[in-house]
């Protein structure tokens, strides 16, 4: 067992890490990384219980593997129920549907203006000219930021998660936190007049209806959805491409037939999630797959490894968008369940049926492509595109 090393930065994990996972359910379903001390929690039956039994799995320390003491305990993604179920019922308000609408012609709009730029010799870069203005501009806009801020937020998070730094990989310097921190601050100081439903105003209404939450909660939660919104979409659009691009008949079938779009994202999702882990603490001394993992240990639950279970899910390194709906983690499960799932469905709905009919069958330049190197992550910092 203990000959199953780890680094993040390891080309084969990082082309294709899921070789190594598969290694795991067979070999070390609860695998001690000796240098990071994280237990891996790999198999499905096991990770459905990481993420649903918060007593045991809590996320009070964080749910990154090495998380920001600026966060911790402040956000929805670093604590645990009651006091996360009442946050989140608030945070909630401002990913209605109502507020998804309103986005969603933003989404078309500069997705055909993106289109539009490179019409002329039709290729560019799918991470940086198309999904990140698009949807982190939109998700900076639910979040009530005007278009200079949409941007500045934009620039702030782009480097998140490509450090390429450690065995485990990182997240951000802590000063790209502090300046994340800073500029939200002030975004919420100037909203004190004119509130919307966006989510400072929905965070600032609640303070002053009463609901327990103090500046440095609201700053920290809007850096949550900002970061846990672009961080997950931003890399996942890319995947999402890729797994297209790589399965020609289906991409026919999601051309032929656009309804099918949406199957295609929730295929997506289970076979190459952009979010491929998160962290717990363990509480109390559990007993995983036959191995005792000691109270106070920090453990990694491997959703995507879990959507790759053959013990679960029929074939399930088959990329089928036909596939009778299975389930899987690809936006979490539990108290914790992605709280944008909606919001990434309709955005990436919206930006496939824009994209598609004319990019077509697109051609990626996977040799020139760079990876993320992050155990939590999966993506591509550049892909290259080009269509007829
Ligand atoms: C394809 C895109 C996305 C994927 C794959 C994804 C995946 C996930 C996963 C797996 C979790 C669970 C984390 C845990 O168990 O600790 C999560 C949580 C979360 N996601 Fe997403 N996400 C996506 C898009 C978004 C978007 C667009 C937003 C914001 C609008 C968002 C906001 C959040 C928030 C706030 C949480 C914390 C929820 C909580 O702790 O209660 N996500 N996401």
């Amino acid at each position: 067992m203990s000959s199953i090393g780890f680094d993040a930065r390891d080309m084969d994990f990082v082309q294709n890490p899921y070789p190594f996972y598969r290694r795991l359910r067979d070999e070390a379903p609860a695998y001690h990384h000796e240098e990071s001390g994280l237990w891996f929690i790999s198999r499905f039956t096991d990770v459905e219980r990481a993420a649903t039994d918060h007593a045991t799995f809590s996320s009070s320390r964080g749910n990154v593997v090495i998380d920001s003491p600026t966060r911790v305990g402040k956000t929805l993604g670093s604590m645990d129920p009651p006091r996360h179920d009442e946050l989140r019922r608030i945070i909630q308000r401002s990913l209605a549907p109502a507020r998804i609408e309103a986005i969603l012609p933003f989404v078309r709009e500069e997705t055909r203006a993106r289109l539009a730029a490179f019409a002329d010799n039709r290729r560019c870069d799918l991470v940086a000219d198309i999904g990140r203005p698009i949807l982190f501009g939109a998700l900076g806009r639910m979040l009530g930021l005007d278009a200079v801020g949409a941007s500045k937020a934009t620039e702030l998070t782009a480097g998140l998660f490509h450090q390429d730094d450690g065995l485990l990989g990182s997240v951000l310097q802590p000063e790209d936190f502090q300046a994340i921190f800073a500029f939200l601050g002030e975004e919420m100081s100037k909203r004190t007049v004119e509130k919307g439903d966006d989510l400072i105003s929905v965070l600032l209404e609640a303070q002053a209806n009463g609901a327990p939450l103090n500046d440095q909660e609201i700053v920290a939660n809007l850096s949550t959805v900002l970061m846990a919104g672009n961080a997950s979409i931003g890399h996942f659009f890319p995947n999402l491409m890729h797994a297209l691009w790589l399965h020609p008949d289906q991409r026919r079938l999601v051309r032929e037939d656009p309804s099918r779009i949406l199957a295609a994202i929730e295929e997506s999702v289970r076979w190459d999630t952009s979010t491929q882990s998160f962290a717990r603490h363990v509480m109390q001394d559990v007993e995983i797959a036959g191995q005792r993992i000691p109270a106070g240990s920090r453990a990694l639950v491997l959703f995507a490894s879990a959507n790759r279970d053959e013990r679960s899910i029929p074939e399930p390194d088959r990329f089928d968008i036909e596939r009778k709906r299975v389930r899987h983690f690809g936006f979490g499960l539990g108290p914790h369940v992605c709280a944008g799932t909606q919001v990434a469905r309709a955005m990436l709905r919206e930006m496939l049926q824009v994209l598609l009919p004319v990019m077509g069958d697109f051609d990626l330049d996977t040799a020139n492509a760079e990876r993320v190197k992050h155990v939590m992550v999966r993506g591509f910092i550049n892909l290259g595109v080009e269509w007829k």
